[in-house]
C-alpha cells in the first residue's frame, strides 16, 4: 500500500481532539482511510453495515469500475480474457498474477487434469441427500464433506497445502456439480475423462449415459468456457468475503469454500440467475411480452416486494461488461440450437429494451447484470433452473480460493472480526420465573 501525502482530519463537535488518518493509495480507484488505530485513540468504531464505504482488505487480484463498467482479473479487461483465453488459463492467471506460458499451461492443465476424481465414498455421501433437494444445499454439503478426505492439504499456513487444495477443489468442482445433477435425475454417475477439456469434460459428465456415444458440441462447451471465465471471481463480494472471514480463522480451506458456496446461493447474489429465469417463466404464463407493462409497474411498486431480477449491481452503475459478453454468447448458442424464436429469449430481449428506455431504471442506474443472460444460455444448453447456482459456484471457486489464499499469505493476516453498535438493553438482573 502506497502511502499519500494527504491526510484525513477527524475533528468532532464536543471539542475532543481530532485525529490525523493516513490515507493509502491503490494501482487504481479510490483511496482509502486507514482507521486500523480509531478505537484505540478515540473510543470509537466506525459504523458501515453492508460495506458501502469500507475496504476490508488490499487486494492484487481483482479490480471492477463500477462507473466505466470495467472488470480487470490482474489488470486484463474481461473483455480480452474472455475471447483470447481458456477458464483454466484463467483459473491459472487468478491464482499466480500472470497469464501461463505455453509450457506452464500444458503443465497446470495436466496437474488439474490428474485430480478430477473424488473419493468414491462421496458417492454415499451424496446418497444422504434426498433426491428433490436444492442443488446448493447439496453442493455446501459435498464441499464441505471434501474437508473430511483430504488430510494432506489442510494446513492453510503451509504454501504447498494451499497449492494442492487449489488444484483440487478447481479439479473436483465440475464433477461434484455433475454428480448432484445426476442424482436429483437418478442416472448413473460419469467419471472424468483426463482427455477432454475442462469444459468438454463437465458437460459430458452431465448429460453423458451409458446407453449412447456423447458427442460434444463445441459451440457449446465455449459457451460454458465463457460462464465460467466471466464468473471466476469478482473481488470482495459476499461470498467472496465470507470465505475469507471463514478462512481468518485458520479453518480447514474447503470447509471455507464450502461458506462461500453457501453464501452464494442467495437470490442476491448468485441465486440472480435462477430467480431471473424463473421471473421470466412467471411473466410467460402471465401472457408473455403483453404483460411486460403490468410487471414493470409491479417492480416499481415498492410495497410488492418485486425485482427485476438479472438487473441492478451493487457495484456495476453501468452496463456490467459480463453482461455484454454473456448477451453475445446466448446469441451464438440459441442460433447454434435452432432457438433464436425461443419465446423466453424473445420475452427477456424486450424486457431489457423496456427497462433501459424506463425512467425508473435509468434513474437509478440499473442495468443488466450476467445473471439476466446467463440462465438463457444454461437453459438452452439444457441445465435445469436450479442448478445455475451450482454452475456459478464451479467458476467462482478459483477466486474464493485465490483471495483466501491472498489473505493467509499476507504477513498482516488478523482473524476477522467486526465490531458493532449495541442498541439493546443496558445491563439488567434476572427475575425469578414467579416475577417475570
Ligand atoms: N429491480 C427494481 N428495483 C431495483 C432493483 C431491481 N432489480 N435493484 C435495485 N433497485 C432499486 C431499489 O429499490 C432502490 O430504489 P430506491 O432508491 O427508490 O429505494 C435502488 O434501486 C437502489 O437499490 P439497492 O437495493 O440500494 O441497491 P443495492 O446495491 O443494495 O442492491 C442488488 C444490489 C444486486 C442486490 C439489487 O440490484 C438487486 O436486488 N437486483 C436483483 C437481483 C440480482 O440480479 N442480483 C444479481 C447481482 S449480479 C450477480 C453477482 O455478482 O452476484
Amino acid at each position: 500500500m502506497t502511502p499519500s501525502d494527504v491526510k484525513a482530519t477527524l475533528s468532532f463537535s464536543d471539542g475532543s481532539p481530532s485525529m490525523d488518518l493516513p490515507i493509502y493509495k491503490g494501482t487504481i480507484g479510490p483511496d482509502v482511510i486507514d482507521i486500523r488505530k480509531l478505537y484505540a485513540q478515540t473510543g470509537k468504531f466506525t459504523y458501515d453495515p453492508g460495506f458501502l464505504s469500507t475496504a476490508s482488505c488490499n487486494s492484487t487480484i481483482t479490480y471492477i469500475d463500477g462507473d466505466k463498467g470495467e472488470l480487470l482479473y490482474r489488470g486484463y479487461p474481461i473483455e480480452q480474457l474472455a475471447v483470447n483465453c481458456d477458464f483454466l488459463e484463467t483459473c491459472y492467471l487468478l491464482l499466480y498474477g500472470e497469464l501461463p506460458n505455453a509450457a506452464q499451461k500444458d503443465a497446470f492443465v495436466g496437474r488439474v487434469t490428474q485430480h478430477t476424481m473424488v473419493n468414491e465414498q462421496m458417492q454415499f455421501f451424496l446418497r444422504g441427500f434426498r433426491r428433490d433437494a436444492h442443488p446448493m444445499a447439496v453442493m455446501t454439503g459435498l464441499v464441505g464433506a471434501l474437508s473430511a478426505f483430504y488430510h494432506d492439504s489442510t494446513d492453510i499456513n503451509n504454501p504447498e497445502h494451499r497449492e494442492i487444495a487449489a488444484i483440487r477443489l478447481i479439479a473436483k468442482m465440475p464433477t461434484l456439480v455433475a454428480m448432484a445433477y445426476k442424482y436429483s435425475v437418478g442416472q448413473p454417475y460419469v467419471y472424468p475423462r483426463n482427455d477432454m477439456s475442462y469444459g468438454a469434460n463437465f458437460m459430458r459428465m452431465m448429460f453423458a449415459t451409458p446407453c449412447e456415444e456423447y458427442k460434444s458440441n463445441d459451440v457449446l462447451v465455449r459457451a460454458m468456457d465463457r460462464i465460467f471465465i466471466l464468473h471466476a471471481d469478482h473481488e470482495q463480494n459476499a461470498s467472496t468475503s465470507t470465505v475469507r472471514l471463514c478462512g481468518s480463522s485458520g479453518t480447514n480451506p474447503f470447509a471455507a469454500i464450502a461458506a462461500g458456496v453457501a453464501c452464494l446461493w442467495g437470490p442476491a447474489h448468485g441465486g440472480a440467475n435462477e430467480a431471473c429465469l424463473n421471473m421470466l417463466e412467471d411473466i410467460q404464463a402471465m401472457g408473455g411480452v403483453a404483460k411486460i407493462g403490468e410487471f414493470i409497474s409491479k417492480v416499481k411498486d415498492k410495497n410488492s416486494g418485486v425485482r427485476l431480477m438479472g438487473f441492478g449491481h451493487r457495484v456495476y452503475k453501468n452496463y456490467d461488461p459480463r453482461a455484454k459478453l454473456m448477451r453475445e454468447t446466448c446469441h451464438e448458442v440459441l442460433s447454434e440450437l435452432g432457438l433464436e424464436n425461443d419465446p423466453l429469449f424473445k420475452l427477456a430481449m424486450e424486457l431489457e429494451k423496456i427497462a433501459l428506455e424506463d425512467e425508473y431504471f435509468v434513474a437509478r442506474k440499473l442495468y443488466p447484470n450476467v445473471d439476466f443472460y446467463s440462465g438463457i444460455v444454461q437453459r438452452a444448453i439444457g441445465i435445469p433452473v436450479s442448478l445455475f447456482t451450482a454452475i456459478f459456484a464451479l467458476a467462482r471457486t478459483v477466486g474464493w480460493i485465490a483471495q483466501l489464499n491472498e489473505m493467509i499469505a499476507d504477513p498482516e493476516y488478523k482473524i476477522g472480526r467486526p465490531r458493532q453498535l449495541f442498541v439493546g438493553s443496558p445491563k439488567r438482573d434476572v427475575k425469578p420465573l414467579a416475577q417475570r
